[in-house]
C-alpha cells in the first residue's frame, strides 16, 4: 500500500464565539500571544512535512473558523501553503460569513486559495440565534456576493438539517437562488456536553429521513448530484479533498488536534491524532518534533472494516477489488446476495440502495461480519 499522500488539512482552532451544538476542536483565543505561538508552531509543522511531502492535489484550511484571526497573522501560513500546492490543486478555506470581507477575499484569492466553504447553515433569523451563530441571512447573501465578486468559481454552502422549527424550504430556495457549485447538508448531531445537549429534544428518525429525501430531491432536480451521504455538487465540483477520505486516500492533518492518515515507513499504514495541547503541541513543534500522538498502525481486518464504512457513504460505493489489494478482506457472493435489499453489488462497485442509505450503520456493522 504505498500510494502517494496528495492531500493536506490544516486546522484552525479558532472561533470568536462558540455556536451550542458544536464539539469541534475550537475555542476563542485565550488571550496573551495564544495566536502569535500557535501560527508560529503550525508554520514549523508544514514545513517538517513539506520536507517529505509536496505537490498535493488538494489542501483545505478548516477548523475552527479559518476566517477569524486577522489575516496578516495567517500570512506565514499560506505563503508556506501556495508553495506546496500542485499547479491544478482544489485549496479550499472555511469560513463564516460574518467574516467575509472583500479585502479577505482578495487576500485568499491572491494567495491561491479557489474554493470557499461557507457555514450558511440556515437561511432562517431564528434557526441561526438558535444554533448561536454569530452571521444573519443578510451576511450569508452578502458573503456570498462578495466571494463571487472577488473571482471565486467554487463555492460551497453548508446548511444543518434537522433544526427543530427551521423552515428548510426557505434555505433550500435561498441557496438554490444563490446557485454555489456545492451543498454540504449535514444531519444535527446531539454532541454530548455542548450547551444543545440539554433539553434540546431531536427530530425523529421519520422527520429527519423527510427533510433528508426533501433535501435530495430538491438539489437534485436543479443539477446538483448527491455524491455522499451529505454532498452535493454540479458535475466536475465534488470535493476533492473529502473524496480522498472516502476513496480511503491518504492525508496529512497539521494543526491542533488534527489527525492524518500515512503510509508508514514499514509499508503498514497507520493514523495519528496531534496533541490537543497548545503547550505539548508547540514544544515538541520547537525542537523539530512531529506531535503526532495516538499513533495507530492498521491491521488488514481494520483496513477492511474502515474501507467499507468510508466507501459506502458515496453514492457509487468502493470498488470491491480495491478491498481486497489493500486489506485481502473479500465480501463473499452468499452474504452480499442477503443483503441485496440494501445493497447494490452489480457493476464492480458495492454501494447502499435507497433503503440502505436509511439504515447505513446497520448495514455497515452486518459487511463487517460477512468479509473472509
Ligand atoms: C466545524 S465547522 C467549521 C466551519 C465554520 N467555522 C462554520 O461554522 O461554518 C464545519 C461544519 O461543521 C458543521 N457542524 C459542526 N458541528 C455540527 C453538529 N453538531 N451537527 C451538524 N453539523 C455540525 C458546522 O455547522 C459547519 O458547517
Ligand atoms: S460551528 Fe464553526 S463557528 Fe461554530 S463553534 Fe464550530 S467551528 Fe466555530
Amino acid at each position: 500500500m504505498t500510494l502517494p499522500v496528495r492531500a493536506l488539512y490544516v486546522h484552525i482552532p479558532f472561533c470568536k464565539s462558540k455556536c451550542v451544538y458544536c464539539d469541534f476542536l475550537s475555542s476563542p483565543p485565550t488571550g496573551g500571544d495564544c495566536l502569535e505561538r500557535y501560527f508560529h508552531a503550525l508554520e514549523n509543522e508544514i514545513s517538517l512535512y513539506s520536507q517529505a511531502y509536496t505537490q498535493f492535489e488538494t489542501i483545505y484550511i478548516g477548523g475552527g473558523t479559518p476566517s477569524f484571526p486577522p489575516i496578516g497573522r495567517m500570512e506565514g501560513i499560506f505563503r508556506l501553503l501556495q508553495k506546496l500546492a500542485a499547479p491544478s490543486a482544489e485549496y479550499t478555506i472555511e469560513a463564516n460569513p460574518d467574516d467575509i470581507t472583500p479585502a479577505i477575499a482578495e487576500f485568499w484569492r491572491e494567495h491561491g486559495i479557489n474554493r470557499v466553504s461557507m457555514g450558511f447553515q440556515s437561511m432562517n433569523a431564528a434557526a441561526l440565534r438558535f444554533l448561536g451563530r454569530r452571521n444573519s441571512p443578510g451576511q450569508n447573501r452578502t458573503a456570498y456576493e462578495i466571494a463571487r465578486r472577488a473571482g471565486f468559481r467554487n463555492i460551497s454552502a453548508d446548511m444543518i438539517l434537522a433544526v427543530r422549527g427551521d423552515n428548510i424550504d426557505n434555505t433550500l430556495a435561498e441557496i438554490a437562488g444563490m446557485a454555489p457549485e456545492h451543498v454540504s447538508a449535514y444531519h444535527l448531531t446531539i454532541e454530548e456536553g455542548t450547551p444543545l445537549s440539554k433539553g434540546y429534544s431531536v427530530l425523529s428518525d421519520d422527520e429527519y429521513m423527510e427533510q433528508y429525501w426533501q433535501t435530495a430531491e430538491f438539489l437534485e432536480k436543479r443539477g446538483y448530484r448527491r455524491y455522499e451521504v451529505s454532498n452535493y455538487a454540479r458535475p466536475g465540483f465534488e470535493s476533492r479533498h473529502n473524496s480522498n477520505y472516502w476513496d480511503y486516500g491518504y492525508y496529512i492533518g497539521a494543526g491542533l488536534g488534527a489527525s492524518g492518515f500515512l503510509p508508514g515507513a514499514n509499508g503498514i499504514p497507520f493514523r495519528y491524532k496531534n496533541s490537543i495541547h497548545l503547550d505539548e503541541y508547540s514544544a515538541g513543534l520547537e525542537k523539530g518534533v512531529l506531535p503526532q500522538y495516538n499513533i495507530e498502525e492498521l491491521d488488514n481486518k481494520t483496513i477492511a472494516r474502515e474501507l467499507i464504512m468510508l466507501g459506502l457513504r458515496k453514492t457509487d460505493g468502493f470498488d470491491p477489488e480495491q478491498l481486497t489489494a489493500l486489506s485481502g478482506y473479500s465480501l463473499p457472493a452468499d452474504g452480499l446476495m442477503e443483503l441485496s435489499e440494501w445493497v447494490d453489488a452489480r457493476g464492480g462497485r458495492v454501494k447502499l440502495t435507497r433503503r440502505g442509505l436509511e439504515v447505513m450503520d446497520n448495514i455497515i456493522e452486518k459487511m463487517w461480519e460477512i468479509i473472509r
